[in-house]
């Protein structure tokens, strides 16, 4: 049998190879509600044109309501022969409403269609994952004003460096969390313009009504050249380059439950329905969620190079090439949602070891900044030299293998005479963290109030 949709140019049917590496429909069966939205959206206008008689046009939309049906209710037979949705749809509207049928195609081409139906996609989807986003942010927040008092070391170079609070920890994935969503919402505003009826790419002689068709769909206006519209694919590009750096952005935090539930670290601890045992040990909790948030950042990232690759050296304008776009956007996609709701519901549920945080705080000299903004403020010392006293107390401390807050007044002053009693004041890690009031900083007023203003906007 020759293929239905173009056997009058050939003699015989595709062989098997061809027909595996040609067909699309084992993985763009996905796109059948946007394929019909946009068909009924296109037999609409091409009625209100005058190019299709009003009859023609209502069976062609009915029938294309019930194949919907069908679809939904699970009862349609996707069919390799037919290669895509585009074909596996038409050719059952043909069985449903016969020949009137071949007239959808008019003044189109598969090659505007998957474009059209693509985006409509890939705009649900940055709607889903920004709302995602949103949802994990709030986690975030209130966690932060939960925590804005608790008192936790701030790492450089996985080194203690200076004690913060964990609600502004959490307050700076808010943060880059916020610029993820603005990176997705700006790709949907460049995406939303309609390719739909711009045909195989020259345009069509046909009194289209591209505008129509665009309004219908939802998309601000079509897209005004008809060899750029059938081959973009920036939107899925943008798309996944948002995706891309928002999965790092969730993998650093998975990295981070991941040290923080380490026993070695113990400042945290996931509830049981996000942990997981050991088949062997007993004793285990891994976190097994976070690590495959980390992880799924390497399919998203790589579904972002695969399709870089794909597109690189195109001519214009449609190649067969552009049907490898939709699984890399597909998986990446799917990866992104689920991370995402599995980090906010870690966020939600996880046990913060306060007192652990605030010890570590207290170690490994984490108030040695403040001795020498002390030093600074009090005895006038230029910072370098302020700097250099207070590494020459710290190996002091070292030596005597004691806390800074555990040198006696007498150890202090041999090494810088004019220090008093009262130094011992900003030594304590929570005062450190409750000084850090200018903007942006770590004291916990400033984390209640962001946290207050974030959950508001949320
Ligand atoms: N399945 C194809 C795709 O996903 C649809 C477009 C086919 N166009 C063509 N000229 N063969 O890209």
């Amino acid at each position: 049998m020759t293929n239905t949709m173009w056997g009058g140019r050939f003699a015989s049917s595709p062989s098997d190879i061809m027909e595996e590496i040609n067909a699309s429909i084992d993985f763009d069966k996905r796109l059948w509600r946007h394929d019909i939205e946009a068909s009924k959206a296109h037999v609409a206008m091409l009625a209100a044109t005058g190019i299709l008689a009003p009859s023609d046009a209502s069976k062609i939309a009915d029938g294309l309501d019930q194949i919907l049906g069908e679809i939904e209710a699970g009862d349609f037979k996707f069919s390799r022969a037919l290669e895509d949705i585009h074909l596996n749809v038409e050719n059952r509207l043909k069985e449903i409403i016969g020949p009137v049928a071949g007239k959808l195609h008019t003044a189109r081409s598969r090659n505007d269609q998957v474009a059209t139906d693509f985006k409509l996609y890939v705009r649900d989807e940055i709607g889903l994952i920004e709302a995602g986003l949103a949802q994990l942010q709030l986690a975030l927040a209130t966690r932060a004003l939960e925590e804005a008092a608790t008192v936790m070391p701030g790492f450089t170079h996985l080194q203690t460096a200076q004690p913060i609070t964990f609600g502004h920890h959490c307050l700076a994935y808010v943060e880059m969390f916020a610029r993820d969503r603005g990176r997705f919402l700006d790709a949907a505003k460049r995406l939303n313009e309609c390719p739909l009826g711009s045909a195989a790419l020259a345009g069509t002689s046909f009194p289209v009504d591209r505008h129509h068709t665009a309004k219908a769909l939802g998309f601000d206006r079509p897209t005004a050249n008809s060899l750029d519209s059938v081959s973009d694919r920036d939107f899925a590009l943008e798309t996944l380059a948002a995706a891309s750096i928002a999965a790092v952005h969730l993998s650093r935090l998975a990295e981070e439950i991941v040290l923080w539930t380490s026993p070695q670290f113990g400042f945290a601890r996931l509830s049981d329905s996000f942990s997981t045992g050991s088949s062997i040990m007993p004793q285990k909790r891994n976190p097994d969620a976070a690590e495959l948030v980390r992880a799924k950042t390497g399919r998203i990232a790589g579904a972002f190079q695969a399709l870089l690759m794909v597109m690189k050296g195109l001519p214009l304008a449609y190649a067969k090439d552009m049907q490898e776009d939709k699984e890399p956007v597909f998986d990446a996609l799917d990866a992104l949602k689920l991370g995402i709701s599995a980090l906010a519901g870690m966020i939600a549920d996880l046990e913060v070891n306060a007192k652990a945080m605030k010890k570590a705080a207290g170690s490994e000299y984490a108030t040695a900044t403040d001795l020498a903004d002390w030093l600074v403020q009090n005895l006038d010392t230029p910072f370098r030299e302020a700097h250099h006293i207070t590494g020459t107390i710290v190996a002091l401390a070292e030596k005597k293998g004691i806390d800074l807050k555990r040198l006696q007044l007498a150890d202090l002053q041999g090494v810088e005479p004019g220090i008093t009693n009262d130094v011992f004041n900003v030594l304590d890690p929570a005062r450190s963290a409750k000084s850090r009031t200018s903007y942006g900083g770590t004291a916990p007023s400033n984390v209640r109030r962001e946290a207050k203003r974030w959950i508001k906007r949320l």
